[in-house]
């Protein structure tokens, strides 16, 4: 499976960087390691020159958790997105996985122990069918002996597993259609289908709703619901009611720093993150949003 490429430009949200020279966000003390966590980031930071874009960042996901990212425009999420992942190397602190330190290994190291990062459009094979962009990365997967080796029958199981991942993400009735006739939210579908084909422990989604139509939002939602209970989930969501509807736990970066961490009612009461949201386009108001997203 080749490497993802890292997301550009694909946010929802309006063009305004959060000011890094305004009076930093107070820090919130950093929670209690949990030797039971499937991530953990001891004082991560990305620095580059002086921009601190993530700066002392020291979390746990837990185990099978649904676990959301949030934080105003600017606030880092996506560079500590790369970092988890391995796309970008953090200047200090450390990264456990799974047991394990991986802050030296690269991308392709970290998928292949388990944490993966959403494919993105750009790794869609367009002319070819759904199905078929599933099997090549079931065959990536399994390694190259099916290829070049191939076992009787190696064509059948693998065209099996494409279908099973298929109907996981609801795209088996789209199997023989050609990628590029795919809507955007079925696009988006098709990449949760080559992400369940990698067989992930945990997997990162950086705004998978970005672009998506409410309904395409909310079928997307559903989808991620329904990923095997034991599979961490880590994502960056602007949309707050979703991240409360989906999130049992919850981490607010603003200016690179981890300013909360908690359950989602705690982190809607907490002042630091008011502060944080407030001048946000949507200002504050989202935070204690709790009605429905509207359907088309
Ligand atoms: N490659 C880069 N070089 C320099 N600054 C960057 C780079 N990528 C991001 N930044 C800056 O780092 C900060 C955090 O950006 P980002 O992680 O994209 O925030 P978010 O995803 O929370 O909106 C911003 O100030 C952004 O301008
Ligand atoms: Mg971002």
């Amino acid at each position: 499976m080749s490497d993802s490429v890292p997301e550009t430009n694909r946010s929802a949200e309006p063009e305004r960087a959060v000011n890094q020279t305004e009076e930093p966000a107070r820090r919130a003390a950093p929670p209690r390691t949990d030797a039971d966590a499937i991530l953990s980031l001891d004082g991560v930071s990305l620095h580059y020159g002086s921009l601190k874009a993530v700066d002392e960042v020291t979390f746990d996901v837990q185990r099978g958790a649904r676990h959301a990212l949030i934080g105003p425009n600017g606030a880092g999420k996506s560079t500590l997105f790369s970092v988890i992942g391995g796309a970008q190397k953090a200047t200090a602190g450390r990264i456990r996985f799974a047991g394990e330190d991986v802050t030296e290994h690269n991308e392709s190291s970290r998928a292949r122990a388990g944490l993966v990062r959403t494919f993105q459009h750009s790794s869609l094979f367009l002319g070819m069918t759904v199905v078929d962009n599933v099997a090549l990365a079931v065959e990536g997967v399994h390694g190259t002996p099916w290829r070049f080796f191939p076992l009787p029958g190696s064509d059948r199981r693998i065209r099996t597993k494409s279908m099973e991942h298929l109907e996981a993400v609801g795209l088996a009735d789209r199997a023989q259609e050609l990628c590029g006739n795919l809507s955007h939210g079925e696009r988006r579908q098709l990449e949760v289908g080559l992400v369940l084909a990698c067989d992930p422990t945990m997997v990162l989604f950086d705004e998978p709703a970005a672009g998506m139509s409410a309904a395409e939002t909310h079928r997307f939602m559903d989808l991620i619901e329904t990923l095997p209970a034991e599979m961490t989930v880590l994502i960056v969501e602007h949309d707050l009611d979703l991240v409360f509807r989906l999130a049992q736990s919850v981490s607010v970066l603003a200016a690179g720093r981890l300013i909360a961490h908690g359950t989602p009612a705690e982190v809607r009461e907490n002042e630091a993150v008011k502060v944080a949201y407030l001048g946000e386009s949507d200002g504050v108001e989202p935070l204690f949003f709790t009605g429905g997203h509207d359907v088309a």
